[in-house]
């Protein structure tokens, strides 16, 4: 039996049984519409439904999530925020600070999330001390997908550093693939750019330019390299890539037409929604030359003050359920991503993610774990939003100057600091 199966046998026992008196309803901002993501957040609904709440989807489309912040933020200007949005990272105390959040230290407590917890995604869910947001998964963003059948048409070799990615994307060029599926979309560009400075910066000289953002790694030789890789990369990119989504690129490496994707682990949501597996029909690689490091991105869900004490419980109780190790399981084998509950059993899960737990494990160890910058963990919106705009001007033009896109980084930083 799969997860859905035996959630949809859990779904129908429960209908069998009396609710609770106490149903509220929840409304839940997030923008996991594509096939596989839905399929996730599918499992989340179930289950809080199951404890005689209903579910009201407020779902957003738009991969990284701008659209929805985009709509978060007038419903809640006109006082009318959701009971829960996927809000992550250093959004989480922006939205604190305007007062909007609610407190969940009771849930917390009573279900020991402290002890559950890694330290540092405590200190990222809370606001003044106070729980305000819960974690629902850790999704490794420096991943790169293959179509192992089509490396094996064009005599590729799955490559570990850089030299060895371009040298396959040539291999399947000269083969008449697409060598690398590409949505050109700001974030899916800054999503590509991360990868590259994790492989040539490193993780210290990383979390220096991106979390410190300190200006001599920002406009640095190795940063200027960067920017000269992306530029390299950019000519394995296809004509038509301009504003194709990321689950549209992942479809062309899963139908045969393209080589590889450079993604996040969501990108796995839509080879399992289509029945694939990991390690035959297609395979995760670190991205070259980022081998002990993990960019991580936790998606949680940040939960707004109420006034209907319904509602209030309907909130908590859908709190609680995520760090249950049956939501953690069901929900992340759908999404692709990796428990945030550091003691999950992970014998059921799939190779990908059974590597993506070891490998975090040892990157938070030795230094080589490090946020995403470019799904909103190192750094403020605006500092997100400043990177977008030089990356993806840069990206656009096979004719611009990695040097200048240094200066320029640094400059755009500075400007929003
Ligand atoms: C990320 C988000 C993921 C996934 C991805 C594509 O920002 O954390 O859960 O949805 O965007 O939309």
């Amino acid at each position: 039996m799969n997860a859905i199966s035996r959630l949809s046998t859990a779904v129908s026992l429960a209908a069998l049984m009396p609710l609770t008196a106490l149903a509220g309803e929840v409304e839940v901002l997030h923008w996991w519409t594509s096939g596989g993501e839905k399929r996730a957040a599918d499992t989340l609904q179930k289950l809080v439904e199951d404890q005689g709440h209903s579910w009201k989807d407020f779902a957003v489309a738009g991969g990284g999530g701008e659209a929805a912040m985009t709509v978060l933020k007038t419903r809640a200007v006109s006082g009318n925020p959701p009971a829960a949005a996927q809000i992550k990272g250093p959004d989480i105390q922006e939205w604190g600070e305007l007062g909007l959040l609610a407190d969940l230290n009771q849930v917390a407590e009573q279900n020991g999330w402290n002890e559950l917890l890694p330290p540092q995604v405590i200190e990222v869910m809370q606001f003044g001390g106070d729980y305000v947001a819960v974690p629902v998964n850790v999704h490794r963003v420096n991943w790169l997908w293959i179509n192992p059948e089509v490396f094996a048409k064009a005599g590729a070799t799955p490559p570990t550093t850089l030299d060895e990615f371009f040298a396959a994307a040539e291999k399947l060029k000269a083969a008449g693939f697409m060598p690398l599926a590409h949505g050109g979309q700001p974030w899916q560009d800054s999503t590509v750019f991360e990868d590259l400075a994790l492989a040539v910066l490193g993780p210290d000289d990383f979390h220096k330019a991106f979390v410190e953002l300190d200006e001599s790694v920002l406009t640095s030789a190795k940063m200027v390299e960067v920017f000269a890789a992306l530029q390299k990369l950019r000519g394995y990119v296809d004509a038509n890539a301009a504003g194709r989504d990321w689950n549209s690129a992942t479809a062309m490496v899963m139908n045969g037409k393209a080589g590889m994707q450079i993604m996040g682990d969501w990108a796995k949501s839509e080879w399992s929604a289509a029945g694939k597996v990991a390690g035959s029909d297609y395979e995760c690689l670190p991205f070259p030359g980022t081998q002990g490091s993990f960019a991580y991105n936790i998606d949680s869900l940040a939960m707004f003050k109420l006034s209907d004490a319904d509602n209030r419980k309907a909130q908590e109780d859908l709190a609680r359920t995520v760090l249950e190790p049956e939501f953690q399981q069901f929900f992340n084998q759908n999404k692709g991503s990796i428990p945030v509950r550091m003691d999950q059993d992970m014998s059921s899960f799939d190779a990908c993610a059974q590597k993506s737990m070891v490998d975090f494990k040892a990157a938070a160890a030795s230094g080589g774990l490090q946020p995403s910058l470019a799904h909103g963990m190192a750094a403020s919106s605006y500092v997100q939003g400043a990177v977008f705009d030089v990356v993806t001007n840069f990206f656009n033009d096979p004719k611009a100057d990695p040097q200048k896109a240094a200066q320029q980084l640094a400059a755009a930083i500075q400007a929003v600091q």
